[in-house]
């Protein structure tokens, strides 16, 4: 059989009408999610249900036919390993325990955690290696390490990062503790996936555009690389899609210097602009604005097509520039991928 268009793509085809898969693509504007979680209880142990997070990672495979799959989890399901407290408040999004000075580090528990806490996803992953089309790629994940750090510190979402931000400024000793720990963390977790059946793995770091100058070398591209090189060193051709999110300039040799194979584009750069100084490295995933998924029509098809056409000189794997949101309509995700298939 011909491999998989996502790897083709990955391996830096580039191919007549792109690989296609959506960020969230499993998640609350389906009626079959939302039903999934309701047996779960709660969104947590949805996550730790093996046989139910691979459902509700199927469901979008069976209903749309995308060409790749992401396994379902969460990035915070890191410092829940690590024995931070973590729950999810319906409507509002994550808690956890915060990091504010030594004793809270210290109460961590060391990076090799994630092999028995984080079993359950392994255990999604054998079963969706089983399970899916043959057609379709497994892609594993995991929040970079700055990310997860601001989740970690401040024990929620911010707007800003601004928690993190502070603690990076005044006990930069403890951060940089921080974030070795979730790397090492992050390693054994990623490798721990490859090893169970991820074929591809994508690093999320949605927060990486806060990091200005040398904080995004030192904290978002310094931190992707050195998980790229153990994980190359590990598994050698097994892809990596980093997603250094409203990196701007940054994403500018970003690949090349990190060693990912693809660079994932969000929404507020354009497809011109990604083709001169992204595309020229290599293979880029992305970037329709996700809002499209909510309002269809005309302007959707316009978008879809201006945005295949813009990356059809090079690799492009076809994707929002952000996760498809609650209020999305499954009706548009069906027109997004008539129109980009023809
Ligand atoms: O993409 C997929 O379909 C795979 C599963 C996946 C989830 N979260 C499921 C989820 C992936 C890849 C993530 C990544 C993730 N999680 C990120 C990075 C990507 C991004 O969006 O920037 C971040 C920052 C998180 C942390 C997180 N998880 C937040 C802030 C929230 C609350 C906000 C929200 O969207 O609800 C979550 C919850 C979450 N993760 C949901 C899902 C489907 C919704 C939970 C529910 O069912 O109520």
């Amino acid at each position: 059989m011909a491999e998989k268009l996502l790897m083709r793509a990955l391996a830096g085809e580039t191919l007549p009408t792109p690989p296609a898969w959506m960020m969230r693509q499993a998640g609350r504007y389906l009626p079959e999610y939302k039903a999934t979680r309701a047996k779960a209880g709660d969104f947590l142990s949805l996550c730790y249900n093996p046989d139910l997070a691979a459902e509700v990672t199927l469901q979008p495979i069976r209903r749309f036919g995308f060409d790749a799959a992401i396994l379902f989890a969460d990035i915070l399901l890191i410092p829940d390993a690590l024995g931070a407290d973590l729950w999810f408040v319906t409507g509002e999004g994550p808690r956890l325990s915060t990091i504010t000075g030594q004793g809270d580090f210290d109460a961590l528990k060391p990076a090799d955690a994630v092999h028995d806490h984080l079993s359950p996803v392994y255990e999604t992953l054998k079963i969706l290696s089983r399970e899916l089309p043959s057609d379709v790629a497994l892609i594993g994940f995991a929040g970079a390490p700055w990310t997860v750090a601001t989740y970690m510190i401040a024990g929620r979402g911010t707007p800003d990062q601004a928690p993190a931000h502070a603690l990076k400024d005044t006990n930069r000793p403890l951060f940089e503790a921080l974030l070795e720990r979730i790397t090492e963390a992050t390693i054994e977790y990623l490798s721990a996936q490859i090893d169970a059946g991820a074929e591809v793995v994508k690093l999320f770091d949605s927060w990486a555009g806060s990091l200005k100058g040398d904080d995004f070398r030192r904290y978002a591209l310094e931190p992707a690389k050195r998980i790229i090189a153990e994980l190359k060193a590990r598994h050698p051709g097994v892809p990596v899609i980093a997603f250094p999110r409203e990196a701007g300039d940054g994403y500018i040799g970003f690949a090349r210097e990190t060693g990912a194979d693809c660079v994932a584009l969000d929404n507020s750069v354009s497809a011109e602009w990604a083709v001169k100084n992204v595309q020229v490295d290599g293979c880029v995933q992305g970037n329709l604005a996700p809002g499209h998924m909510v309002t269809g029509g005309q302007p959707l098809i316009d978008e879809v097509r201006r945005i295949k056409a813009a990356f059809a000189g090079g690799p492009h794997i076809f994707n929002l520039g952000h996760g498809i949101t609650p209020d999305a309509d499954p009706e548009n995700v069906t027109l997004m991928l008539e129109t980009l298939r023809g």
